[in-house]
C-alpha cells in the first residue's frame, strides 16, 4: 500500500526574509493522484523538494509514518522518488542502462533484481534498446523518460513530478498519463501543462504566492473561475481552443 503524505505548517526561506512557502498544510491521501498548480514563482517545485527532503523547512512533512528529517533521509529517499524537472539534474552516468541501474544498486538490490528493475523501467517508458545510449546525447523528451525511468526502478511509494510534461510530444504525453494511471504509487504531479495535469490527477491544490488557497476535487477546482482568474491562471485560453476546434 502506498504511503499518504501529511505536510502541516510548512514554512521555508531561501533567503532570511524572503518567504517562499507560508504555512503549508495538506493532506496527500495513499494512492492518490495530485495535482499542484499555481502561476511561476509560487513555491510548487520548493514545496516538491521538500518531499524527499532535499529541502527541509519549518513545520513538519510526513510520508506514511515517517517524519521526514535527517535522521529519516536514508529511508525517504526509498520511498519517494523524485522526478526533476531539468532531466539532466538527475542523469549523470555514461549510459542509459547506468543510469536506471544506480538506485537500484545503491539501495543493495541484488544482481538480479537490479537487472529485471532495469528492464521493466526501459520497457514502461518506451526505451528498450537505448540501453548502451550516451544519456546526455539524446534528445530532451528522452532524457525526460530516462529520469522516469531511473524512478521507477526503485518502484517507491511516492512519486513526485516536476514538469513532467514538458518537452514531450501529444502521442507521449498520453502515454505518460496513461503511464502515471497504472502506477501502484501516491502521485504528486507539479505542471502547467494545465489539461494533461486535470486528465492524470484525482485532487488539485492551488499555490500562490507560497500558499494554498484552494484544494479539492478537480472538478470543483477547475470550474471554480474566480478563484482560477485571482490565483494568477486565467484559462479562458484552454476553453477557447476547446470550444473552437474540439466540441462538435
Ligand atoms: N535556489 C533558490 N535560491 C533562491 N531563491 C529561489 C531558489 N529557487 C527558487 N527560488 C525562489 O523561490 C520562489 C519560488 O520558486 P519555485 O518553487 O521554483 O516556484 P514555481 O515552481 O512555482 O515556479 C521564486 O521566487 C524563486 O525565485
Ligand atoms: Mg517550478
Amino acid at each position: 500500500m502506498p504511503s499518504g503524505i501529511q505536510i502541516r505548517n510548512l514554512c521555508f526561506s531561501y533567503t532570511p526574509d524572503v518567504p517562499v512557502l507560508k504555512n503549508v498544510t495538506l493532506d496527500i491521501n495513499p494512492g492518490e493522484r495530485f495535482g499542484l498548480i499555481g502561476p511561476s514563482g509560487a513555491g510548487k517545485s520548493t514545496l516538491l523538494l521538500h518531499l524527499n527532503g532535499i529541502l527541509t523547512g519549518s513545520g513538519e512533512v510526513k510520508i506514511g509514518d515517517t517524519p521526514v528529517d535527517k535522521k529519516s533521509l536514508a529511508e525517504i529517499r526509498k520511498k519517494v522518488g523524485m522526478v526533476f524537472q531539468n532531466p539532466d539534474d538527475q542523469l549523470f552516468n555514461p549510459t542509459v542502462e547506468e543510469d536506471i541501474a544506480f538506485g537500484p544498486l545503491n539501495f543493495g538490490f541484488s544482481r538480479e533484481l537490479v537487472a529485471s528493475r532495469v528492464k521493466d523501467a526501459l520497457a514502461a517508458m518506451n526505451l528498450a534498446g537505448f540501453e548502451k545510449s550516451v544519456s546526455h546525447h539524446l534528445s530532451l523528451g528522452e532524457r525526460k523518460r530516462v529520469a522516469l525511468a531511473t524512478v521507477l526502478a526503485i518502484s517507491p511509494e511516492v512519486i513526485a513530478f516536476d514538469e513532467p510534461f514538458s518537452s514531450l510530444d501529444p502521442s507521449m504525453v498520453l502515454q505518460l498519463i496513461s503511464l502515471i494511471g497504472g502506477l501502484d504509487a501516491t502521485i504528486v504531479i507539479v505542471s502547467q501543462s494545465f489539461l494533461p495535469l486535470i486528465s492524470c490527477c484525482d485532487r488539485l491544490a492551488v499555490l500562490k504566492e507560497g500558499k494554498i488557497i484552494a484544494v479539492g476535487p478537480k472538478d470543483e477546482i477547475v470550474r471554480d473561475e474566480e478563484m482560477m482568474k485571482a490565483s494568477g491562471m486565467d484559462l479562458s485560453l484552454y476553453r477557447n481552443i476547446c470550444r473552437e476546434y474540439f466540441s462538435k
